[in-house]
């Protein structure tokens, strides 16, 4: 059912003298907790405080967003959702089938969402025709980032391969310096993963493997040197690496701890909030191979009564897909901007890499959703493939061991 523009909802409350609604409202459920994406989320609070709204901040600690998704499922169970909450990928349609998402198509045709996004991202935000998320920006996982120091004294560039990688980590190791800064969590080592399967197979094999999970694909040659990779880099991370989180594995390679570190943009969140400039303190540049893989965080709204929590909605997805907030915003979190009119001048050169980078392999048939950030394949299925990379990853499994367990959880998975 299709909701009344806030605006429209407080004049009929003046009207009719009915003084219920205060002002808009949202408690606004996250994960953004390191320097970088508390800076970030800072400009959306701001943003809604200058427009009238009142934010009630629920944040849940923990990268890749998990923890969080455990306290939304408790929180609906209950029966007492949050207004607002970071969402994304095939968990927006997972938790639409449930039928406690809001519609919020008011504010998508009023703002002209479908003109300002493209047609991959406005996919995520539909359900059955209705919008059901609001996107805040284009992540990239595919990322490698290094002390741009440490590079330099040791002579090495930037690997384009991943021999180049491993020739450079066993450089690395020789000078006694910590080639990869890794944080051991599920989530990580999934992160890590699904890069070096698109390197070493490129997008048609990472399409196969981990978006259609084609058996074949699973248990292939392939597959088994990425797991054959995956151990090489668990040789080259320091014996403190479990359970670390990994905004401390990035504080690693910008105190000059650790040369290089695998994980998403929103690790040059971290530099940027720490002072750090691009090129000159930290280098990055995409993983080993082609294509991009692709997160977008986006937030959904839950069902909930009350007009000050209806129209908090209506204002906080105005706001998010808003130029403004999509540049600010974005400039914080190291991501890029979802909406395609935002100007990029004022980004850095890593952002700009990413928008050249989507463009050429969105029209090269490359541009792919990132499996370990929830943008390509429902929990189950996501979850059992995690749990035997990190399986693998903690243990002396062999790549063929590894190999044949994939299969059978995911086959297990449905
Ligand atoms: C989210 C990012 C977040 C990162 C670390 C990713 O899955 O998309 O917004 O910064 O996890 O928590």
């Amino acid at each position: 059912m299709k909701r009344t523009a806030f605006a429209a909802v407080s004049a009929i409350a003046l009207v009719a003298g009915t003084s219920a609604f205060a002002g808009p409202e949202a408690e606004v459920l996250h994960y953004w907790t390191s320097g970088g994406e508390a800076k970030s989320v800072a400009v959306l609070q701001e943003e809604f405080a200058a427009n009238g709204g009142t934010w009630t901040d629920m944040p849940v600690a923990g990268g890749g967003g998990d923890a969080a998704m455990t306290a939304l499922r408790a929180r609906v169970l209950s029966g007492n959702a949050p207004t607002a909450v970071q969402l994304k990928g095939p968990a927006i349609q997972e938790w639409y089938e449930e039928g406690v998402l809001a519609d919020i198509s008011n504010v998508a045709e009023a703002e002209g969402w479908a003109n300002v996004l493209p047609a991959s991202i406005a996919a995520h935000m539909q359900c059955e025709g209705t919008w059901c998320a609001a996107p805040v920006n284009v992540h990239r996982v595919d990322w490698i980032w290094a002390n741009a120091e440490i590079l330099e004294a040791n002579g090495i560039t930037m690997p384009t391969t991943w021999d180049e990688f491993n020739t450079a980590a066993d450089k690395l190791m020789a000078a006694g310096i910590i080639p990869l800064a890794h944080g051991g969590q599920a989530w990580q080592d999934a992160t890590v993963f699904e890069t070096v399967v698109l390197g070493l197979g490129g997008a048609e094999f990472y399409q196969q493997a981990l978006v259609d999970l084609d058996p074949a694909a699973l248990t292939s040659d392939t597959m088994l040197a990425s797991f054959d990779q995956m151990r090489k880099l668990r040789g080259y991370v320091d014996g403190n690496f479990s359970g670390r989180d990994w905004n401390l594995a990035t504080a690693m390679v910008m105190n000059g701890e650790a040369a290089f570190q695998i994980m998403g943009d929103w690790a040059k969140g971290e530099f940027l909030a720490a002072g750090k400039t691009p090129g000159t303190d930290f280098l990055c540049a995409s993983t080993p191979g082609d294509g991009f893989l692709y997160n977008v965080d986006s937030f959904a709204m839950f069902d909930v009564a009350g007009d000050d929590k209806r129209a908090g909605q209506d204002l906080l997805a105005k706001l998010i897909v808003g130029q403004n907030f999509q540049k600010v915003f974005n400039m914080n979190k190291g991501s890029i901007p979802a909406r395609d009119d935002v100007d990029l001048a004022a980004f850095d050169s890593c952002a700009h890499l990413s928008a050249k980078d989507m463009g050429a392999s969105s029209d090269g048939g490359s541009l792919m959703p990132s499996y370990a950030h929830g943008m390509a394949l429902r929990g189950a299925q996501a979850g059992a493939i995690t749990d035997v990379v990190t399986a693998h990853f903690n243990s002396d499994m062999s790549s063929a061991d590894a190999v044949k367990m994939l299969a059978d959880a995911v086959a297990n998975s449905y």
